[in-house]
């Protein structure tokens, strides 16, 4: 392992360390969060990941499964399809390295891509344009965590257990272009869903950094930002 992949995997740990969380946390509460308070997602009756990533692949005939961050392999080892790759610096998949360095070296496409690696803005745009790069045509592409319920479940860096990231901003970005067609499956934190044709519904915003977005405007503007969609309306758009 070089010098940089070994920073980078004690950074990914260090973050989850309760210490820095609680420190974390005190920054956000005490300078950042605006009091807007829940947004009220309920993800307790809707379908998880493993059956609706199970579904869309024997609906769809897919052959090829890669999951970016498998972690316990709670998603990776249900998932049954031909051919499978997990790729995690630290746990889980059957590939031990991060998403660049995995997309950098790999010659393989996909039909169905699941990305749940670092939840920043900026490694979930590269996860998705890379994976853009390897899909086969008619593939799909899903990512984790799309829907945050309150400041502190996006706030990054990370400050509490449950935590989505600012995973929303990247989705907001595809979702205001036109090669591609962007929804957000109302379902286990929220399913960001690619497919690589036109969009049908492109959205028009002003603010052109992504990276700049704030809770405040997601609260305000989540569905129409994110074009969320339950699963039984997804498999039929599919
Ligand atoms: C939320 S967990 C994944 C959960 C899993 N997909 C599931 O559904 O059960 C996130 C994982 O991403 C991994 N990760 C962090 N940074 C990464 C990176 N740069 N590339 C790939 N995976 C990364 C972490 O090690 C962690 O195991």
């Amino acid at each position: 392992m070089n010098i940089y992949n070994f920073i980078k995997k004690k950074y990914i740990r260090l973050q989850g360390s309760r210490n820095i969380l609680k420190l974390n946390f005190f920054i956000e509460k005490s300078f950042k969060d605006k009091k807007l308070g829940n947004i009220g997602f309920d993800f307790s009756q809707k379908p998880k990941r493993q059956s609706i990533v199970q579904e869309i692949i024997n609906l769809k005939g897919y052959k090829s499964y890669l999951e970016i961050g498998t972690f316990h392999d709670e998603l990776y080892q249900a998932v049954k399809c031909e051919a499978k790759v997990g790729v995690d610096p630290v746990s889980g998949g059957t590939i031990r390295k991060t998403s660049d360095s995995f997309f950098k070296e790999n010659k393989d496409k996909f039909d169905c891509i699941f990305i749940d690696g670092l939840h920043y803005y900026s490694q979930v745009k590269k996860d998705i344009e890379n994976s853009l790069k390897i899909l086969n045509p008619g593939g799909i592409i899903m990512i984790h965590d799309c829907l945050p319920n309150n400041h502190f479940e996006q706030a990054v860096p990370r400050c509490q257990i449950t935590w989505n990231g600012d995973v929303w901003k990247a989705l907001v970005e595809c979702r205001t272009q036109e090669n591609i067609d962007t929804y957000t499956c109302y379902a286990d934190f929220g399913i960001g869903v690619i497919f690589n044709r036109k969009n049908r519904d492109i959205l028009k915003i002003q603010e052109k950094s992504f990276f700049k977005l704030k809770f405040e405007d997601f609260f305000y503007n989540h569905k129409k930002y994110m074009n969320i969609i339950e699963f039984e309306e997804l498999i039929k758009i599919i």
